[in-house]
């Protein structure tokens, strides 16, 4: 029901693009404002829908770059720290923690009337050296590993209570879509502390620690993170979406207090590209389990060397279609998320070229461009069309969540 409404509202969004025209007024009515010039975050606003970015704290904090700062403050209206809240960042002496880094983003946020994302409780990766170690010989067993990560939560979701609007309780629990069949005791190599962690803290750990987060803060909401979770695939064992699905779906049977699912949203165009549909049908069927949804870490990279030539950097006609792919797989996602209201904000991981994670995490081959603006702080193709989609569609408040007990 909820869907087929969308839908009719989605036919008036063409309608309204078309009344808005090309200008809209500036504040004082007097000097038009081409929409391009206005902000994502004023933009997104019309809908109710927070639009946001992973921040770079050294980058944030570098008084050589202040456009960096500046378009973080301007542009966008929730934040995620891209990785100052992660648990090698604030405890990474055992039993002594570094919240400074992390308390100066967020209370930078909200000084900017900024929301925030907290990422993330419960990970396998950018862990502390001192539990690794501990773990990997064997001197911090099962059940001290489970004390220890129900002491992680308890304390840093009671340091920042009332400061974060969405936790990422749990971030990437399940194996990728390449192993069969699809489970929370595998991932990546053999012995991953993916494997680990389900391993030694047994099957229920992921509704324990929804319920650790909860017991520190009523109000926050609680998400589940991953990736490659976009779409379905063909409902089989070896479907991602369909195995984080019914995990939810049994997580929220069982009472666990959790509030969303966020679809990380990395996509790279040599894989080719989703259609809207696919995507809206898939955060469609998340929150009719009851769940909000929002995409959390969007970036869409391509392939930086010559198609013909791998030995030189993409130019011309290569690197003019990935641009556009890239944009397009930015206008699939966002298009999704403004179609169900309870899509409740878009966070890109990275806003530009200049900082991204892509050239550092995919190497080979190498891939890169896959932010809104390019390093030089120019806006690219996947910008505009991020501001035209906001622009067009027809305005559609988000339905707020309300925090499950
Ligand atoms: C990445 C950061 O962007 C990098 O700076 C860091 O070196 C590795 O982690 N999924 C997540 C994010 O949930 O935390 C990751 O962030 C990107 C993939």
């Amino acid at each position: 029901m909820r869907y087929r409404r969308m839908i009719a509202v989605c036919g008036f969004a063409v309608l309204m693009a078309g009344s808005l025209g090309m200008v809209s007024a500036s504040a004082n009515g007097t000097h038009p404002v081409k929409p391009q010039d206005q902000t994502l975050r004023t933009l997104a606003a019309r809908h109710n829908l927070a639009i946001g970015t992973a921040v770079d704290a050294a980058a944030f904090a570098d008084a050589a770059d202040p456009q960096y700062k500046s378009t973080v403050v301007s542009q966008f209206s929730t934040i995620t720290a891209e990785n100052a809240m992660k648990w090698e960042s604030l405890e990474p002496t055992r039993g002594t923690y570094n919240w400074a880094p992390a308390d100066a983003l967020v209370n930078a946020a909200l000084r900017n009337h900024q929301q925030v994302r907290g990422h993330v409780l419960t990970w396998h990766s950018q862990l502390p050296g001192w539990l690794t170690a501990g773990i990997n010989d064997g001197s911090i067993s099962g059940e001290q590993l489970r004390a220890l990560l129900k002491q992680h939560i308890t304390d840093v979701v009671s340091h920042f209570r009332g400061r974060i609007w969405q936790w990422d309780v749990a971030n990437e629990s399940v194996s990728d879509p390449w192993e069969t069949p699809s489970s929370i005791h595998l991932g990546g190599n053999a012995g991953s502390f993916k494997q680990l962690f389900a391993d030694r803290l047994g099957p229920g750990y992921l509704a324990d620690v929804f319920r650790w987060a909860r017991a520190a803060d009523a109000k926050a909401l609680l998400f589940y993170n991953d990736y490659n979770i976009e779409s379905f695939g063909d409902g089989g064992p070896g479907d991602k979406t369909q195995f984080v699905y019914n995990l939810l779906k049994q997580l929220r049977a069982d009472g666990v207090p959790i509030d969303g699912v966020g679809s990380q949203g990395h996509l790279s165009t040599q894989y080719g590209n989703y259609d809207v549909f696919q995507v809206a049908d898939t955060l469609k069927r998340f929150t009719d389990l009851g769940l909000a949804v929002a995409f959390t870490e969007v970036d869409a990279r391509s392939l930086t060397k010559n198609a013909s030539d791998p030995t030189a950097a993409a130019a011309g006609a290569d690197l003019n279609a990935r641009d556009q792919a890239s944009a397009y797989n930015y206008h699939v996602l966002l298009q999704a998320c403004l179609l169900n209201r309870h899509c409740l904000s878009f966070t890109v991981w990275g806003f530009t070229d200049k900082y991204s994670w892509i050239p550092n995490w995919f190497k080979n081959p190498p891939e890169g461009s896959g932010c809104l603006w390019d390093a030089g702080y120019n806006p690219k193709k996947s910008l505009r069309t991020v501001q035209g989609d906001l622009l067009a569609a027809a305005t559609a408040p988000r339905i707020p969540q309300t925090p499950r007990r």
